[in-house]
């Protein structure tokens, strides 16, 4: 079993990526292999909306990171998504890496674990929280959640360290993970199927 969990902020070793360990160490904890993926500085182009990714084997109009996550995603049975709070909502990066990477694809997360977890000075976190939660409420994915929602306050890692609720808020997200994921895997070998889903029905409001 695996998970991957990636890092939506700008510092490579800040209150988000700490967040994430914290998460990561639990599922490990658990036998759960973890992988952490960091978006990086360098942009990260939004969707174009030029529906190429319907077209051609899940892939995205350009070859960035957002092509090589998808090459992983087959192979994950969950993911985490991790943002710092930016004007009461997720960072800009997270956000297009993000459009991009569900658009179109909801076949390939349907079935699979998903969480959110966000870092954030003072406010906004429940807002961000809501946001990143979107991708995974219309792709058929189980969201998990813990003994709070999954943020971490702090204007830096030293900060957020101190955050101990935040902290086990993190750790029982990741026990909660773990659990599902074990249950699923019985599941399986018990015969039991995944949730079949009808064809899909678009309306677009205009009939
Ligand atoms: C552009 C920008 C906007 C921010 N907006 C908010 C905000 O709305 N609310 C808040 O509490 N903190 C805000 N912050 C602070 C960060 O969310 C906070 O420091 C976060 O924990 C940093 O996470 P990181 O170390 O993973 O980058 C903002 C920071 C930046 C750079």
């Amino acid at each position: 079993m695996k998970v991957l969990l990636v890092n939506g902020g700008p510092h490579k070793d800040g209150c988000t990526n700490l967040a994430l360990e914290e998460v990561a160490k639990t599922l490990q904890k658990n036998n759960i292999e973890t992988e952490i993926i960091w978006l990086g500085v360098k942009p990260i182009s939004g969707c174009i909306a030029c529906n190429k990714c319907m077209q051609k084997d899940n892939r995205c109009f350009t070859d960035d990171i957002v092509n090589e996550f998808l090459d992983k995603v087959e192979t994950a049975d969950g993911f985490v998504f991790g943002s710092p709070v930016y004007f009461a909502g997720a960072s800009g990066q997270i956000t297009s890496f993000l459009d991009r990477v569900f658009y179109g694809r909801g076949t390939l997360f349907a079935g699979k674990a998903y969480a959110s977890v966000v870092s954030c000075r003072r406010g906004g976190a429940t807002a961000t929280f809501d946001q990143l939660n979107k991708y995974a409420l219309m792709n058929n994915m189980y969201v998990i959640g813990s003994s709070y929602w999954n943020q971490i306050h702090g204007n830096n890692k030293e900060e957020a360290s101190k955050d101990l609720e935040g902290l086990q808020t993190m750790r029982n997200l990741g026990e909660n993970m773990a659990y599902f994921l074990k249950c699923k895997e019985i599941a399986k070998k018990n015969g039991i199927e995944r949730a079949k889903y009808e064809p899909t029905i678009r309306t677009n409001f205009i009939r």
